[in-house]
This record gives C-alpha cells, sequence and structure tokens, in this order.
C-alpha cells in the first residue's frame, strides 16, 4: 500500500474500522508529510508529542471559524464544541480550564471511586446472561459517574446517549447534512437541559460541579458556562464508554491476559494504560500553527498550516513502543498519548482512568466465565473508536 492510498482507507470504513496497517505505512514514509488535502499529517510519538506543547501551535478557536464559516454558531452541536475550552486559546482557555479544574478536583474525583464501585456492581448483577455490554454496562456505568458528578438527576440519564452520539459527530472529519442535523439538534437539547439545572442549582445549592459552576460567573460568560457543562457531559461518557468497550474486547480475546488481570487486580492502572495505548478511544486531534516550523528531517511547516495528529499512530510507533501491536501491560513507562498533551490534556484523564481500573477487575471477577459471543460492531467513526454492539455472554 503507498501511502496515498493508506491515507485514504482511513476515510473509508474498512480502514475505520482497522487504522492500524494504514498508520504503518503512513509512519513509514514520514513523521509528517502534506496531505492533498492540504493539511499536516503527524504520524510519530516524538513530534506529536512535541507538537502537542509547542507554543507555535494552537487550536482553531472562535475567531478563525467566524472566517471560514460565518453561520457556525447556528449549528449548536458545532456552538457547543466551539464555545467550549476544547476549542480555545490562551487567555480564554487558560481563564476558562483553571474554572473548571477548580471544580474538577483530584479529592472529588478520588472520592468518586466508591460511587463507581457501586454502580459497576449493580450494573454487573443486573446484566442478563446474554448482553450488549455497551447498552448494559459501557454506556450506563459512565453517564452514572458524570452525572452523579454534575448532578444529573437519575431520571434523565437515559436521555443523554443519543444526544451525546449526535452532538460528538462535529468531531469528525467528514459528516452528512443529516448528521449535523442531529447535532444542532442535540446541541440545542442539552443546552436547554443545562440552562435549566443551573437555575434550579442557583436556588438550591448543592454538594455537585453543576452548582460550583454556575457559582463561577464572575470568570465565565452564560455561554461559556453552558458549553463547558455540555462539554463535560459528552466527553464525560463517549470515551469512557469506548475505553471500556475496547478494553473488554482486548481482554476477552486475551483470556490469559485477563486471567491474570482477575488474579492480580493492582495491575488494572497498567492494563488500562496499555489499552488506552493498543486502541485509543480518541484517535487523532487538529491543531493550526502559528509561525513557520522546522520539524527536523528536513520538514518545515509553514505558519497558518493545518495539523492532524494521529494520536493512534503515536501509540503504535515502533521508535517508541518495542514490537508496538503486541498488547502487553507489562511493558514498561507506557504513557500513551490518548489523552492528548500540554495544555489541552484531558481534563477527565483520572476520572477516565479510575472508572477502567474499578470496573475491569469487578467484571472479570464477579462474571468469570464472561465471554465474547456474536459479532461486536465497530461504530463508523475516525475521531471516536469504539463498538456500537459488543455481545458478550455471562456464562
Ligand atoms: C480533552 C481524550 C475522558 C473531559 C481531551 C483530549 C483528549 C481526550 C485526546 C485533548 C483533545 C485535544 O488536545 O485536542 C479522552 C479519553 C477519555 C476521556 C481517551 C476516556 C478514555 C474524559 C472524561 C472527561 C473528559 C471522563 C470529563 C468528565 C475532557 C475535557 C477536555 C478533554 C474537559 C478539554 C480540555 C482542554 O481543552 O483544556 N480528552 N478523554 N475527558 N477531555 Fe477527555
Amino acid at each position: 500500500m503507498d501511502y496515498q492510498s493508506a491515507l485514504g482507507s482511513l476515510f473509508s470504513p474498512e480502514g475505520r474500522h482497522d487504522p492500524y496497517p494504514a498508520y504503518d505505512v503512513l509512519r513509514a514514509h514520514a513523521p509528517a508529510f502534506l496531505a492533498p488535502d492540504e493539511r499536516w499529517y503527524v504520524t510519530t510519538h516524538a513530534l506529536t508529542t512535541r507538537l502537542l506543547r509547542d507554543p507555535a501551535v494552537r487550536l482553531a478557536d472562535s475567531r478563525d471559524y467566524d472566517q471560514f464559516w460565518p453561520e457556525w454558531r447556528q449549528n449548536r452541536g458545532v456552538a457547543s464544541v466551539v464555545l467550549s475550552m476544547l476549542q480555545m486559546n490562551p487567555p480564554d482557555h487558560t481563564r476558562v480550564r483553571r474554572a473548571a479544574a477548580a471544580t474538577f478536583t483530584a479529592r472529588r474525583i478520588a472520592a468518586m471511586r466508591d460511587v463507581i464501585a457501586g454502580q459497576a456492581e449493580e450494573l454487573i448483577k443486573a446484566m442478563p446472561a446474554t448482553a450488549d455490554f455497551m447498552t448494559s454496562f459501557a454506556y450506563p456505568l459512565p453517564i452514572g459517574v458524570i452525572c452523579a458528578l454534575l448532578g444529573v438527576p437519575d431520571s434523565d440519564r437515559a436521555w443523554f446517549r443519543q444526544r451525546a452520539a449526535d452532538l460528538t459527530v462535529v468531531l469528525e472529519p467528514i459528516s452528512t447534512v443529516d448528521e449535523m442535523e442531529l447535532a444542532d439538534a442535540a446541541g440545542r437539547d442539552l443546552e436547554d437541559y443545562f440552562i435549566g439545572l443551573i437555575a434550579e442549582r442557583r436556588r438550591h445549592p448543592r454538594e455537585d460541579l453543576t452548582t460550583a459552576l454556575a457559582a463561577s460567573g464572575d470568570t465565565l460568560t452564560g455561554e461559556e458556562m453552558l458549553a463547558n457543562l455540555v462539554l463535560l457531559l459528552v466527553a464525560g461518557f463517549e470515551t469512557t464508554a469506548n475505553l471500556l468497550g475496547l478494553g473488554l474486547h482486548l481482554l476477552l480475546g486475551r483470556p490469559a491476559e485477563a486471567e491474570r488481570l482477575r488474579a492480580h487486580p493492582d495491575l488494572a492502572p497498567a492494563f488500562v494504560e496499555e489499552i488506552l495505548r493498543y486502541d485509543s478511544p480518541v484517535q487523532l486531534t487538529s491543531r493550526l500553527t502559528t509561525e513557520p516550523l522546522d520539524l527536523g528531517d528536513g520538514l518545515s511547516v509553514p505558519a497558518g498550516a493545518g495539523l492532524t495528529m494521529l494520536l493512534g499512530s503515536a501509540n503504535r510507533d515502533p521508535a517508541r513502543y518495542d514490537d508496538p501491536h503486541r498488547f502487553d501491560p507489562g511493558r514498561p513507562n507506557i504513557q500513551p498519548v490518548s489523552f492528548g498533551g500540554g495544555a489541552h490534556y484531558c481534563l477527565g484523564a483520572p476520572l477516565a482512568r479510575l472508572e477502567a481500573q474499578v470496573a475491569f477487575p469487578l467484571l472479570l471477577t464477579m462474571l468469570p466465565r464472561l465471554a465474547l459471543t456474536g459479532v461486536a460492531e465497530r461504530r463508523d467513526r475516525l475521531v471516536l473508536r469504539g463498538f456500537s454492539a459488543l455481545p458478550v455472554t455471562t456464562g
């Protein structure tokens, strides 16, 4: 396969289902290259980690959107992402991230361990003999956990899964008109939901994140508050559900590894890092250069260039990982780039890790005969990688 076919395959259903052979071709071609879509694709671990931290690299923010798509605010799905910290640059990013991080404290996350374990145990006990793991566990757990943090009532939880799936299509490089309409509707629904919840918490404050964010009116505009609540909710479970699905699929396909984790639950942190590396729930992220950059190897990128960083490729880079296509939780110093890096490093990484570290040992010990059955269906997405259906039997 030449590198142009490899790149093209990433935009086809087959390539999206298994992008790793294409990444190998692209990485062997160059650490970074200019593609026909006029974007620079970054393929290696070293260059990805460097560029994510480079002050001459920034996000496309609302000002850029004003220029290349003046109507973007009319699509509320797009607006909720563009107005969130995910698409901001300093000084706005610094201000908004600080306000959100102040509510999303290490103490608050660590205190969630028992809530996570309690919810996971209930879901496991309720799992039918033949189940779709995504519907019966992978989605409900992170939805329940982020809703508990945000203070969203139990009765409203089921409503969120479809809204989040509809909204996150705006992260994909290519989407249809119908998908964009669904994203708009989901954005409107979620904004309306949080307008109501913020008003309620201002009247009756509680010990939750919505109350804490609603009190940051002197640092955040109303629009920013809403966009970041929607981001926390959606980022809080779409990706984590995929981590749980991808991880379970890997473990059940490798009975010796599953047995090792069952016998040694203290290995869960290493297993979770290797799952994140081996099959990252987020496969790419994008940036713009603010000045010309020398990338080494005779490569120079002009100012204003679009960068696509292939996180999934960086995680399988043989220059960084021995035998990168082997799943090996025993490898030293894993440090995948699955949570990004630099100023936008995932705010929810400690929570996502904790959920997975608690969930996998519980699943393996409470359901010792848990096994894959039927056909696992991959989501047809490039950026957010995961399963739409993962049939299992509990034995
Ligand atoms: C940012 C991945 C779970 C909230 C990011 C970024 C990545 C990522 C790659 C950086 C994007 C970029 O630099 O362009 C993941 C993965 C997760 C996960 C793989 C699960 C396995 C979560 C959870 C939450 C969360 C549970 C919140 C409850 C956020 C937020 C940002 C972010 C708020 C934006 C940070 C900023 O722009 O400063 N995530 N995430 N994520 N994530 Fe996560």
